[in-house]
């Protein structure tokens, strides 16, 4: 077998890198945090990192910042990151998983980047929830607040899967796709909105400050067609509000985004007419961080 080259690096810090010079990230973070931290504040980091998020919270005016991660390899960089900052003595380093962590107190903020690329596929929901139930005081707060997860039905145009349609230099290169294929699911980040053919639907959306309902793992959902064209793929992406007014989203991803988009490519691409409609059912494994999320679909006439 020929050798895999390495995705990421394998320093347990340059693990962090890419999500670190994601400018937009890093600045609506801090925005937020700085918006949502009253001094002398308790706050709990879930999934800390390199302790950024935390850190952000001390600046911001907390007086204790807990620092959770599950991974060991990362927590005595953040120690020595912490130290060099001048933080030791606000910021307390805890390994473990979040779901399960034992915090020393109630905390009044719960902070986390745990968004994957499809919003829920890094498990934010079922970290927060736990530690929500046991730590959070009444009134406390969450950040992120909400997220929501969409599906669109579309045609690419240039990009992506569209190199097979239309004018490619001078070729057509649409007989590539011509067979009867499924392909799996691919993660992919879109630089352009593609042209959207149906609605975008929602398939979760949640408030973490006032769902504490167990979460459903599969999503119904009906997508009207809403202009006729060739369906070549559903693309599914995420909106995050930070805090109030101060939004994160991957569709499409922005200059420097580190998210990717998930793509459920039609092979061979189908034609749509306005007016008819797809069901469909998203299943999602519980608790994964190699997600593979299923969705089934089916068109229906008008
Ligand atoms: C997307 S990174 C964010 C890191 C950092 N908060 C930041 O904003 O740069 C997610 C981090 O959460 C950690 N993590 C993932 N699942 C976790 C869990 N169930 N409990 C604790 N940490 C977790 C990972 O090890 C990783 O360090």
């Amino acid at each position: 077998m020929m050798p895999q080259p390495y995705h990421e690096s394998n320093h347990p810090a340059l693990y962090y890198q890419g999500m670190l010079s994601d400018n937009r990230r890093m600045e609506r973070y801090r925005e937020a945090i700085f918006a949502t931290v009253s001094p002398g504040d308790i706050v709990v980091d879930l999934g800390t990192g390199l302790g950024v998020l935390a850190m952000f919270a001390v600046q911001a005016g907390a007086a204790r910042v807990y620092a959770v991660d599950v991974r060991s390899n990362v927590l005595p960089i953040t120690r020595r990151l912490i130290e060099s900052n001048g933080m030791s003595a606000q910021i307390i380093l805890i390994e473990g998983d979040a779901t399960e962590v034992e915090l020393p107190e109630p905390v009044d903020l719960i902070i986390n980047e745990l968004i994957g690329d499809f919003g829920t596929d890094e498990n934010i929901q079922e970290c927060v929830a736990a530690i929500s139930r046991r730590y959070l005081r009444p009134g406390g707060k969450v950040l992120p607040r909400k997220l929501s997860t969409h599906i669109v039905g579309v045609s690419y145009d240039q990009e992506f899967r569209g190199v097979y349609s239309g004018d490619f230099h001078g070729m057509n290169m649409a007989a590539a796709l011509l067979d009867e294929f499924k392909p799996a699911p691919v993660m992919v980040g879109l630089q352009r909105t593609p042209v959207e053919l149906t609605e975008r639907a929602t398939l979760e959306n949640i408030h973490f400050e006032n769902d504490s309902q167990p979460r459903e793992y599969t999503a119904s959902t009906q997508l009207n067609v809403l202009k006729a064209g060739e369906l070549q793929g559903f693309v599914g992406y995420f909106v995050c509000e930070l805090a109030a007014g101060i939004q994160l989203d991957n569709y499409p991803c922005y200059a420097g985004c580190h998210w990717v988009n998930w793509h459920w490519p039609v092979t061979p691409a189908i034609p749509l007419q306005q007016g008819q409609c797809i069901q469909g059912e998203l299943t999602m494994p519980q608790r994964t961080t190699a997600p593979c999320w299923n969705w089934q679909w089916q068109l229906e006439s008008a």
